[in-house]
């Protein structure tokens, strides 16, 4: 099956490869030109795991390639999947200008029928938004050419992206239409080999899907930031606590790990997307408030411990390495932050 996956950046440039890796003809677009032309010389521009040889091994077989032109995108495939970045905006909302600026391309191109899958996360009504966007365009050209959209949120996490894509634990498809649905499980049945991973849902529950995960594994990481604090107060170990509590298969190890917090290209910016839609909405998100003001305090948390184990005192306090000058608090914790939160 023909797939165009518009925004090459990590997600875009994962799915394209294990859409190909799977037997689908991939073509993948990007606007950032230094980015197609590094693609095609047969480099790789983000280091994942396993990615550059699947790269390699699909463009060589000729079912994956790159392009920076959307018209040819969009004529490659019925199904164009969006892959495109949405950072937040000063207000905290998710910035929706390169998603709905894709949209807009494909109502300005397109001449046949298309079924637009949406894996940049959103916020809840998008597609709607996407599905308006693309009918404009195409009313501006007197052309009525049936468009479905899907929400289709991604789960992959960075450093084992290719293992997520390859073994999902659920495949999630918003969607009204049933046409839409057909296309969507052709797609992804080589993914779904072993058993039934696709949750098939309305696009505004797949949207808010998305927030709720991540909004759920950062409150985890904030849960545990703040039991930290108590647990030194009265000399208990984090570390035990963690493994105590983790080892219960209701609560599960993974995001529990104490520390300076969440980072990364997702969490921040996705709980504040959830909150400033509570905002929106009206409705006043306590839990969420109080996970993102853990996790703002929890830098200075770290930064006070330091400088209380030095007597205030950071001056020439460098680590081996060279310039980075917090770091010898690490190597004297066992190089494990659950420590440093536990015990200095
Ligand atoms: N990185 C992750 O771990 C991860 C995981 C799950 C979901 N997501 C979500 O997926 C989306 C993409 O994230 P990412 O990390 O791949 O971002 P990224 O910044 O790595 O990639 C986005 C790419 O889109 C390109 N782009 C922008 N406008 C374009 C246009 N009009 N046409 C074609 N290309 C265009 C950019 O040049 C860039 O290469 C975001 O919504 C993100 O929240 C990311």
């Amino acid at each position: 099956m023909k797939v165009s996956v518009i925004g090459t950046g990590y997600v875009g440039l994962v799915t394209g490869a294990c859409l190909a890796e799977v037997g689908h003809n991939v073509l993948c677009m990007d606007v950032d030109l230094k980015r197609i032309e590094i693609l095609r010389m047969g480099e790789v521009p983000i280091y994942e795991p396993h990615l550059e040889g699947m790269i390699k091994r699909n463009v060589l077989e000729g079912r994956l390639a790159f392009t920076s032109k959307t018209e040819d995108c969009v004529s490659f495939s019925k199904v164009q999947m969006i892959a495109v970045g949405t950072p937040p905006g000063e207000d905290g909302s998710a910035d929706l200008q390169y998603v709905i600026a894709v949209a807009k391309e494909i109502g300005r191109l397109t001449t046949d029928a298309k079924v637009i899958v949406n894996k940049s996360t959103v916020p809840v009504g998008t597609a709607d938004l996407v599905f308006k966007t693309v009918k404009e365009q195409l009313k501006l050209r007197g052309l009525d050419i049936e468009v479905d959209v899907v929400s289709n949120p991604e789960f992959l996490k960075e450093g084992h992206a290719i293992e997520d894509f390859m073994r999902p634990e659920r495949i999630i498809i918003g969607t009204e239409s049933q046409n839409a649905v057909k296309i969507m499980k052709r797609l992804y049945a080589p993914f779904e080999r072993n058993h039934d991973k696709m949750l098939i849902m309305d696009s505004r529950s797949a949207e808010f899907t998305k927030y709720a995960a991540n909004a759920m594994l950062a409150t985890r990481i904030s849960f545990m930031n703040e039991l930290s604090s108590l647990a030194e107060k009265v000399d208990a170990d984090i570390e035990w606590v963690r493994k105590g509590i983790g080892s219960d298969s209701r609560i599960g190890y993974q995001f529990l790990y104490p520390g300076v917090g969440y980072g990364g290209s997702c969490f921040p910016k996705d709980v504040k997307a959830l909150l400033h839609l509570g905002r929106e909405k009206g409705v006043h998100l306590e839990v969420l408030s109080s996970v993102e003001k853990i996790n703002k305090e929890q830098r200075n948390f770290f930064v006070n411990k330091i400088r209380r184990y030095f007597d205030q005192n950071l001056k020439n306090k460098k680590s081996q390495s060279g310039d980075l000058p917090l770091n010898p608090i690490l190597t004297i914790c066992g190089k494990r932050l659950v420590s440093i939160s536990s015990r200095v």
